[in-house]
């Protein structure tokens, strides 16, 4: 009986000491953390225990303290946070440029893209570890071209067996020879040249003629590469469309050959003029419009009127010298004066004339005009 009391005095006395100091659970951290060296090995945590937490791997402290405490079974507040470790940035590739789409953080992978022109040897994607950015930087080599075909005419300088990317190279033709293309090519990113190879074409363009129309200006021929002619209308024609032509690549004249187009003559008063002032952007040479308009006012009014004037009164002289003559010769042959040297029986009817002259009866007209008023 003195022993099972004694027992339950124990028991009692037990229960007692261990709510006084009880053990704690095992303590369970922060995210990204756990039990610090030889403390992961601990199993039971008495009270009075202090233990302490260190972040994951690829994870830092962000401050605050990483131990913790057991008293009376439970733990003191853990202050320590852990952040991902962060890689910073990587070194610059040359010719080459760096994208972080993930971020520079433990874990992330960033991207290395070459410029254009030049070509990548490595790997594209590096990781950031827990000791900074893992694995090396690719590079960047610079692309080449091959040298183009050699041209059957012309030549390129410089010439190599090779040309890196952006190099130029420049392209010549013989004398008249024409170069049809661009000059220089460039070594593009696609590791060929661009443009396109240009040619050495000869360049001859036919006689322009124009119908109604001279030269006034340019080549005489043969019509090289953008020769040029200058046309002009000849008297009473105008020109529909530009004077001057050039000789084109395609052996062509551009614009098309100057067109002339005769000028009505008469209606020039009514014709002339609007259109004169209607055109001047079609007819390049401003001459023609300067020198136009003044005669197109003058004529009407100059051309008409002394000269059939003075016409008018050299014929009624001449007219009436004529009358007064032919009535003095009547005159005279009445009177017997005077014998008609070619008469003949049948054509003479007593009167004076032979057969008129076309001067006659262009007088005679005159004449009877003169006579109406
Ligand atoms: C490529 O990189 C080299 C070395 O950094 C530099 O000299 C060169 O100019 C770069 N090329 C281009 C096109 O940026
Ligand atoms: C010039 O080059 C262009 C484009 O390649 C081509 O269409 C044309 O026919 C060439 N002209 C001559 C005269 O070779």
């Amino acid at each position: 009986m003195a022993a099972s009391f004694l027992l339950l005095l124990l028991t009692s006395a037990g229960l007692f000491l261990s709510a006084q100091a009880q053990d704690c659970p095992r303590p369970a951290g922060g995210v990204n953390m756990g039990l610090k060296g030889d403390d992961v090995l601990l199993q039971a945590f008495p009270d009075g225990t202090t233990v302490a937490f260190a972040c994951d791997v690829g994870f830092v402290s962000a401050g605050g303290s990483a131990s913790v405490t057991c008293t009376a079974g439970s733990w003191s507040a853990l202050r320590m946070t852990c952040d991902r470790k962060s890689c910073g940035a990587f070194d610059e590739v040359p010719n080459g440029s760096l994208d972080y789409p993930e971020g520079n953080e433990f874990g992330d992978r960033l991207t290395v893209t070459c410029n254009p022109g030049y070509n990548m040897v490595g790997n594209a994607h590096i990781l950031c570890g827990n000791g900074g950015w893992m694995g090396r930087a690719p590079v960047c080599e610079v692309m080449y071209c091959q040298p183009p075909e050699t041209p059957t005419i012309g030549s390129f300088y410089p010439v190599k067996e090779e040309y890196e990317y952006r190099e130029v190279i420049q392209f010549s033709c013989p004398e008249t020879f024409t170069l049809n293309g661009s000059k220089s090519l460039s070594c593009s990113e696609t590791g060929v040249f661009l443009p396109a190879v240009p040619k050495c074409v000869h360049v001859d363009c036919k006689e322009p003629v124009v119908e109604f129309g001279h030269w006034v200006a340019g080549s005489r021929g043969p019509y090289t590469y953008k020769a040029t002619v200058t046309f002009k209308c000849n008297e009473g024609y105008r020109m529909t469309n530009s004077a001057t032509i050039t000789c084109e690549i395609n052996e062509r004249w551009e614009p098309e050959l100057p067109k002339c187009e005769a000028v009505p003559t008469d209606k020039t008063t009514t014709t002339k003029s609007p259109e004169s002032t209607k055109k001047p952007t079609a007819v390049p040479a401003d001459k023609t419009t300067t020198t136009k308009s003044p005669e197109s006012t003058k004529k009407p009014t100059a051309a008409p009127d002394p000269n059939d004037g003075k016409r008018l009164y050299t014929g009624l002289g001449v007219a009436f010298a004529v009358t007064a003559l032919v009535a003095i010769a009547i005159g005279l042959w009445r009177c017997g004066f005077l014998k008609w040297p070619m008469e003949k029986p049948g054509s003479g009817r007593g009167h004076a004339r032979t057969v008129p002259t076309e001067e006659e009866v262009e007088l005679g007209k005159r004449d009877d005009d003169a006579a109406a008023p």
